[in-house]
């Protein structure tokens, strides 16, 4: 088995090399190879996705992913972001699951990938008007529903899909269309939720929730405030799934400029999507067990800065390291 490793930009490379170590200790066999991507590769070759990454990545049987994003790029007319976003689209990894858990808590954020906002036609007007354009077709919906009603089928039964029914023409489309997708799963209770109540009530009882679905940048919104009520940005994975094809696992937070270099970065999203690939990746489910059960433990004995604690990446990956 190979997959792919693109270690990003900021804390990027000290938390993929930290990820690295875990998988050699677990899975040694697994083929392991570095490609450019992000801020690296623009600096490289102008191009925050070359060909050669892309052409590997489809190759791949799973793809771990560091966060991209450079300062130095903001506002540029070439940006990691868009390799990024062209990744996901390429691969049509449209379902992002974004899990999150603390006592009490354990929810399932399933976040559609590759539509809406971030993909419709946009733009600046010759008189400075900018726009963007929020798009989806019904089988975009039905699609990410069936794989969320899936997943509530496996855990707790419970599906609230979030939108913006009373104002957007598209949430409508989604809520018609995760209706009709609900007539295939009677043993899932469905519920709506508008998403500026959704935000306030993730943030005040999150414990209400099972699986959660929603669109593309409600999806990227309210994930990062379920990783907050969970214990932060620096512990919550994800894992994008398509329906065939390379899977691409990588944390919910991004490059960390204010923090980069430091060796303060937490590893700990990084190896739980590292534990995500070997599970949905890899299929390697008692491995990415191993691996989570390791960084419960670590999280414990080794509290980093944003768990209260004083310690390192370095001092992280030991404990997890010595744990395996
Ligand atoms: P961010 O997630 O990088 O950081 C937000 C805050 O969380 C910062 O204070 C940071 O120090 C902290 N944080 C994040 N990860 C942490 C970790 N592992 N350990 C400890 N603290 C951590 O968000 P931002 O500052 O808004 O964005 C920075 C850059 O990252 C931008 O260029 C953005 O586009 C990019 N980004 C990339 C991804 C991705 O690659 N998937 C995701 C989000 C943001
Ligand atoms: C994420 C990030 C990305 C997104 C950005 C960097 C394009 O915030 O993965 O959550 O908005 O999807
Ligand atoms: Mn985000």
């Amino acid at each position: 088995m190979k997959i792919v490793c693109l270690p990003g930009d900021g804390i990027g490379p000290e938390v993929s090399a930290v990820a690295i170590r875990a998988l050699r200790l677990l899975a040694p066999d697994v083929e392991v190879e570095e490609r450019p991507f992000g801020a690296a590769a623009i600096r490289a070759g102008g191009d925050p996705l070359p060909e050669e990454t892309l052409a590997a990545c489809r190759a791949a049987d799973a793809v771990l992913k560091g966060p991209i994003g450079d300062p130095e790029f903001d506002g540029a007319d070439v940006r990691p972001e868009q390799g990024l976003l062209r990744l996901r689209a390429e691969l049509d990894v449209y379902a992002n699951l974004r899990p999150a858990a603390r006592d009490g808590v354990d929810l399932l954020i399933v976040r559609e990938l590759v539509g809406g906002l971030y993909f419709g036609a946009s733009g600046v007007r010759d008189d400075g008007t900018a726009f963007d354009t929020c798009e989806y077709t019904p089988a975009q919906v039905e699609r990410v529903a069936r794989r969320a009603f899936e997943l509530a089928r496996g855990r707790r039964r419970h599906l609230t899909s979030i939108d913006k029914a009373n104002v957007l023409e598209t949430s409508r489309l989604w809520r018609r269309v995760v209706n009709e997708v609900a007539a295939d799963y009677p043993d899932v209770e469905l519920e709506h939720m508008l998403v500026d109540n959704a935000a306030m009530q993730i943030a005040s009882s999150p414990e209400q929730f099972d699986v959660i679905v929603t669109e593309n940048m409600f999806g990227d919104i309210l994930s990062d405030l379920a990783a907050a009520v969970t214990g932060g940005l620096g512990l919550a994975p994800s894992a994008s799934l398509g329906d065939a094809g390379p899977g691409v696992f990588e944390p919910v937070h991004g490059s960390a400029p204010d923090i980069a270099g430091r060796g303060v970065a937490n590893p700990a999203a990084m190896l739980r999507s590292t534990a995500l690939l070997l599970e949905h990746g890899l299929g390697r489910a008692a491995d990415a067990r191993r691996l989570e059960h390791a960084v419960d433990a670590a999280l414990k004995t080794t509290p980093m800065p944003d768990g209260g604690g004083h310690a390192t990446t370095l001092a992280f990956a030991d404990a997890v390291a010595a744990r395996l």
